[in-house]
């Protein structure tokens, strides 16, 4: 069977594509590149013996799309193209809606023209807003408080509605807490360009001697140690969450959404901690403000999705930071 992966050469994309291939299911990448090296084929190829389909392609084109797709026989979508940075979506919402929304809705019609009924969607924890009670589970009230929290809120919306509209569609919308982590082999991982936004590839590059030191955005939380505690998953975890979500619902119809998530809350300091017995090296920090928008404390309620996809989460923080040292140590500067 052969599915395709829009972002597919991105941070998820890229190893989703490996789980789907260690499952049996073929993935044909569909990506413009606007955030990720052609290099991730080759990675890819690396990995898994295997040299996967790419098709260079932005979702806005739908001719170019729907070419793809019966080209390929293509039977389900794993929906990752985005754009995903929080502050950024601040600044220019209007690119943010354009390409994370109004592309979505092109492409679910373009879905609809050759006739695939099945969607796979990467949402976020974020679209569960400031949380008001702990564990998240998928009943959660849902919000936003930036652009791109409601581009995920937004597009979740317009999945429901379709599948209430066709009812033989089917689309999952996955719930991502804070991936992190690299592929064990340490031929892939994630690179953002310029100053990672992000806590755990900031520690790495602080590790690798790119960066001089850490800013840890507040530590007077009400948290056990002043630090913010989030839901750290494994991108392997992540991956195979995909895959686990696709199998056991193949044959269903309907909008389903479900948290992926580890279930357990790490602080910035015990993150830290953990990269530095992974490294042997010591990653200097700072106490800074809080940084804007953020939470205290966010972690999931994984039950649903151990119920119902028969899916959890395997690896343990130690793991997360040995594979991010492990991709950051030999790619320094990532796939460039
Ligand atoms: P990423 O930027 O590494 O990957 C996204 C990929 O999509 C990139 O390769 C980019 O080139 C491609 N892309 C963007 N717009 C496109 C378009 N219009 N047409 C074709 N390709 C396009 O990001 P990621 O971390 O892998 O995130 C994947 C998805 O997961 C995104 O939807 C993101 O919002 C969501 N998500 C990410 C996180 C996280 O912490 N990384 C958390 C929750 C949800
Ligand atoms: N942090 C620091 N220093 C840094 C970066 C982060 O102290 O340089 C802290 C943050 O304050 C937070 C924790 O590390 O306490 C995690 O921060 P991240 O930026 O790695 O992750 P967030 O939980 O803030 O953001 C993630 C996703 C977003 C998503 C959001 C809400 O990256 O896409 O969860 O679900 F919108």
């Amino acid at each position: 069977m052969k599915v395709l992966v829009t972002g597919g050469m991105g941070y998820i994309g890229s190893h989703t594509c490996i789980a789907l291939h260690e499952a049996g299911i073929t993935p044909v990448i569909y990506d413009n590149l606007s955030n990720s090296s052609i290099r991730v084929l080759d990675q890819l190829e690396k990995i898994t013996q295997q040299r996967f389909d790419f098709v260079e392609g932005d979702i806005n084109d739908s001719a170019k799309l729907a070419k793809t797709m019966v080209e390929h026989s293509i039977e389900a979508v794993f929906h990752f193209a985005a754009l995903k940075a929080v502050g950024e979506s601040a600044e220019q919402p209007l690119r943010y809606y354009q390409n994370n929304v109004s592309a979505t809705t092109t492409m679910l019609l373009t879905m609809a023209e050759v006739g695939i009924k099945a969607i796979i969607f990467s949402s976020s924890a974020t679209v569960y807003g400031d949380p008001k009670y702990l564990p998240i589970d998928e009943t959660h009230p849902i919000s936003s408080t930036n652009p791109y929290g409601w581009t995920k809120v937004m597009v979740e919306q317009i999945l429901e509605d379709n599948c209430k509209a066709n009812q033989d569609n089917l689309a999952i919308a996955l719930r991502y807490f804070n991936p992190v982590g690299a592929h064990p082999s340490g031929l892939l991982g994630e690179s953002p360009n310029g100053i990672p936004n992000n806590l755990m590839p900031f520690i790495a590059q602080t590790a690798v001697g790119r960066r001089e030191f850490i800013n840890i955005f507040g530590n007077d939380y009400d948290t056990a140690d002043g630090t913010g505690v989030r839901d750290y998953i494994h991108i392997m975890d992540l991956a195979t969450g995909h895959v686990a979500a696709f199998l056991a619902h193949q044959k269903d119809a309907g909008f389903l959404a479900y948290n992926l998530g580890t279930g357990e809350g790490y602080s910035v300091l015990e993150v830290i901690n953990a990269f530095e017995k992974s490294s042997n090296k010591q990653v200097p920090y700072k106490f800074a403000p809080r940084r804007a928008g953020d939470i205290a404390c966010n972690y999931a309620d994984a039950s649903l999705a151990k119920q119902k996809l028969n899916w959890t989460a395997t690896l343990d923080l130690q793991a997360m930071t040995d594979d991010s040292w492990n991709w950051q140590s030999k790619y320094p500067n990532g796939l460039e």
